[in-house]
């Protein structure tokens, strides 16, 4: 379980970190007591896209932030800048191991330190609602316990490291559609039980420094401006001290935010504190009261991450230097979840020949799409991790089938582009130019090539050359919004508008759909100049200051019978098949949720075709949320990678070879299909997304439905057996004795569900109530005491406006999944 312990390298005993507190909040004081109104004021909107602003008279740098969760993007967006990209949160919550995540708090802090940054925009902790929500490979879980533990870890890492973090998005923003406006109407029992129960969980052990606001309304407040859920939930029943920043672009009024406990509002330099709220200060709207109270919440974060000149930052010594490669590679491997493992197909045996298939192990997705998005220096694909760790000889790779037939940068999946951005002001004058990795410009505040500004920036030209590996016919297109103008081989392909669709999301251009305009034949081998020039156009400008907008590519499409039969082929010549199947960025993103779980493209054929040909049919699921697998019964194994971070391909081919034990566990439902699955309304009604559900989300409304998922919360298998022996329980701990009865040294996440016998309230039938990690080599046992949080007996009580404990029987089962539980016993509360 999460230690919780005090911050590494605070100041050493409790009264010295009792002292420095003190210290802190003197320091603040003192400069909150210098500034005038105007300054509170400007230190509480964004200087730009992900600062505020120094005030050197107090002593007080700029803060920056950044996103989160999986690596620290740093302030500019773009791949000159690279990040360790560790795997999707749900890998994380996979491994069931607060420890773990408190481990890869201290890498990513260790890269916040090292790009600048004083606050990571994360963790991500609203809950698996519904496997449709987009941003699902964002969060952890479908349960808020194990939820608000990996966060708790998470946290708790980060802030070792003397990095604040910003626990996200406070509340209720479980789907995308309609994410800046939809009202999520929740009652109070589901909303205290479960979506605001990470969020407290969070607070009460881990005291995290940040808080964001989501962009979404709670029961028709929106939730920059909810007095209730943040002055008198968050500060007043937690006791959150740390600050609160609203999503970015979700603040809307000064005096309603303000009132509403916002801190901070960004991005800027455009918000709606700033001059407005020194003006409304001045009208008489506003207190200056409410204005000192965000501004001492601003310096305690500047004191605590060290910005405050005289204030002894919480930590002075952060955790020694971690590896990030090696700790990427390693949470990866424990959080892939075994789901199927007939006969014994994995590990593999050694001295086999493996044909590997599909467009994913080449073209691994290691992470999802949005705020999320860091660039690694480096990935390895499955195809890199097993030609690394097999013999030679011993591999074959054939592409089966592609997701996607969408183009993408051009460059980032093709090689053979070489491109830069060339920056003219309104006369053509040439202002600046920049490198450009891939067709991608993503600008996002003052990240500008040098010598250009937003005020004099005219046009962008993306230019440079293009060498195909193929010949046929290559596709060429653009995404984002405007008039563009794309030239290729001398010759004018497309000329023309691309304006908003009616249903888009504000950043449009960053999510979404690439266009194709034009068809050319090409041969391989022979370069010609590409170039697609961009003219600006307020009426297409994002909401913030920025440039986002791409060239797009895709090379010549094969037969895709083919291409599966080729993969067949391999297939039955080797001992082992191997397919890895994916999502793509238009299926998993911030940004807009998904319209079905069905793998994209024809790999569902491809699957199947190459099971028929290989009983040993091994295949690897690359996505961040569920999918629909139909194939599952003909196929030998199936493991899920989830987006694996940069490594995922290493860490695969040590589960596959055994080299390692696949570590994880379900942390969310996996459905047969779509049609079983209890919850799945993601688009409001006049505006309103009711949460009509209550409290039986995930696990507890499946067992509700009386429906059978494919795999249960909390399954996965491993490389060695597990015996329970005992387990005695009294109302604060489960004690539990577990026997390591197979051949090889192994992990078990123990869990310890409680159900109700006879209930005198509606509740689930069954729940987590708490779980633990176990290793033990083979013929080994180990006991471990779990403790039992008082929090589990507890519902909310809507009347009394406050928790209540239901007393009666409860049997609690230890177990090795919901639906695999290996002992019980009774309890009476
Ligand atoms: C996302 C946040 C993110 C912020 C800054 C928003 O659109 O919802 O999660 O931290 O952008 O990138």
């Amino acid at each position: 379980m999460a230690e919780n312990s005090a911050a590494i390298g605070a100041a050493g005993s409790e009264d010295g970190a009792a002292g420095a507190e003190s210290a802190r909040e003197q320091a603040v004081e003192t400069a909150l007591g210098k500034l005038d109104l105007d300054t509170k004021a400007r230190l509480l909107g964004g200087q730009d896209m992900w600062s505020l602003p120094a005030v050197p008279e107090i002593g007080l740098r700029s803060i920056v932030m950044s996103d989160g969760p999986i690596g620290v993007r740093g302030v500019r967006w773009t791949a000159d800048d690279p990040s360790v990209a560790l795997p999707s949160p749900t890998a994380l919550a996979a491994s069931w191991d607060p420890a773990l995540a408190r481990r890869a708090g201290h890498l990513l802090a260790q890269e916040a330190r090292r790009k600048g940054v004083h606050v990571l925009l994360a963790p991500t902790v609203n809950l698996h609602r519904t496997p449709l929500g987009g941003r699902h490979f964002e969060a952890y879980s479908e349960d808020p316990y194990l939820t608000g533990a990996i966060g708790t870890g998470y946290v708790q890492g980060v802030q070792d490291g003397g990095v604040g973090t910003t626990v996200k998005h406070y509340v209720g923003n479980d789907a995308e559609t309609d994410r800046f406006t939809v009202d999520s109407v929740i009652a109070p029992r589901p909303l205290r039980e479960l979506y605001l129960a990470p969020f407290e969980a969070i607070v009460r052990n881990a005291h995290p420094w940040g808080i964001m606001t989501a962009y979404n309304q709670v029961n028709g407040v929106t939730m920059t401006e909810h007095r209730y859920l943040v002055n008198e939930v968050l500060r007043g029943e937690w006791g959150f001290d740390g600050y609160n920043v609203s999503d970015w672009m979700a603040a809307r009024s000064t005096k309603g935010d303000i009132e509403g406990g916002l801190d901070v509002a960004m991005p800027g330099p455009q918000t709606v504190y700033g001059e407005a709220l020194a003006a409304a200060v001045r009208a008489g709207e506003v207190e200056e009261s409410a204005v000192d109270a965000a501004v001492r919440n601003v310096l305690r974060l500047a004191a605590r991450v060290g910005a405050l000149e005289g204030a002894p930052p919480v930590v002075t010594e952060p955790p020694a230097a971690l590896d990030g490669d090696a700790l990427a590679r390693e949470i990866a491997r424990r959080g892939v979840v075994l789901v199927r493992n007939e006969n014994g197909a994995l590990p593999l045996a050694s001295g086999g020949t493996v044909a590997l298939s599909g467009a994913a192990a080449r073209d691994a997705r290691i992470l999802g799409g949005g705020s999320a998005q860091v660039f690694p220096d480096h990935t390895v694909s499955p195809l890199d991790g097993l030609t690394a760790a097999l013999p030679e000889g011993a591999l074959t790779f054939t592409l089966g089938a592609d997701p996607s037939d969408e183009l993408t940068p051009a460059g980032s999946v093709s090689s053979g582009f070489s491109l830069r951005a060339v920056c003219r002001d309104a006369d053509g004058t040439v202002l600046g130019e920049g490198s450009l990795p891939n067709g991608q410009v993503q600008w996002i505040g003052d990240d500008l090539p040098a010598g250009v500004t937003h005020e004099a920036l005219a046009s962008i030209e993306v230019t440079g050359t293009f060498t195909p590996r193929e010949s046929g016919e290559h596709s060429f297109g653009t995404r984002g919004l405007g008039a563009f103008t794309l030239r290729v081989a001398g010759e004018t392909v497309f000329d023309g508008l691309q304006a908003m669709g009616p249903e888009s999301d504000p950043f449009e251009a960053f999510f979404g759909s690439p266009v194709e305009r034009a068809k050319v034949a090409l041969t391989a081998g022979e370069t010609v100049e590409v170039s697609l020039l961009h003219p600006l156009d307020k009426e297409f400008a994002a909401p913030l200051p920025a440039v986002m907008f791409s060239f797009v590519h895709l090379g010549p499409r094969r037969d895709p019978d083919e291409l599966i039969a080729e993969a067949v082929e391999a297939a039955r010549a080797a001992d082992t098949a191997v397919v890895v199947v994916a999502t793509t960025e238009r299926v998993e993103s911030e940004g807009f949720d998904r319209k079905d779980l069905a793998l994209p493209g024809r790999q569902d054929e491809l699957v199947r075709a190459v099971a028929a040909a290989n009983p040993n049919t091994v295949v690897v699921v690359n996505a961040g949320s569920p999918v629909e697998m139909p194939w599952r019964e003909d196929v030998a194994a199936i493991l899920l990678s989830w987006f694996p971070g940069q490594e995922g391909g290493a860490a695969l081919a040590d589960v596959l070879t055994g080299a390692e034990e696949p570590g994880g566990r379900l942390p969310t439902t996996w459905p047969v299909a779509l049609a079983d699955v209890p919850v799945t309304e993601v688009t409001p009604t006049d505006g309103e997304l009711a949460y009509t559900e209550g409290v039986f989300i995930g696990y507890r409304a499946w067992d509700k439905a009386g429906a059978t998922p494919a795999y249960a919360f909390g399954h996965g298998l491993g490389y060695t057996s597990w015996a329970y022996d005992s387990l005695e329980v009294t109302p604060t701990a489960a004690k539990v004795r577990i026997t390591n009865t197979g051949t090889r040294t192994g992990r078990e996440v123990v869990q310890i569900y409680l159900a109700p016998n006879g209930d005198t309230v509606e509740r689930p039938a069954r729940w987590l109530a708490a779980f633990a990690s176990v290793e033990a080599g083979p013929g080994e046992s180990v006991e471990t005491e779990i403790p039992l949080p008082a929090r589990a007996f507890e519902i909310w009580d809507e009347e009394a406006e406050g928790w209540a404990r239901v007393t009666g029987t409860y049997e609690v089962g230890a177990a090795h999944s919901l639906t695999d539980t290996r002992l019980t016993a009774t309890l009476d509360i």
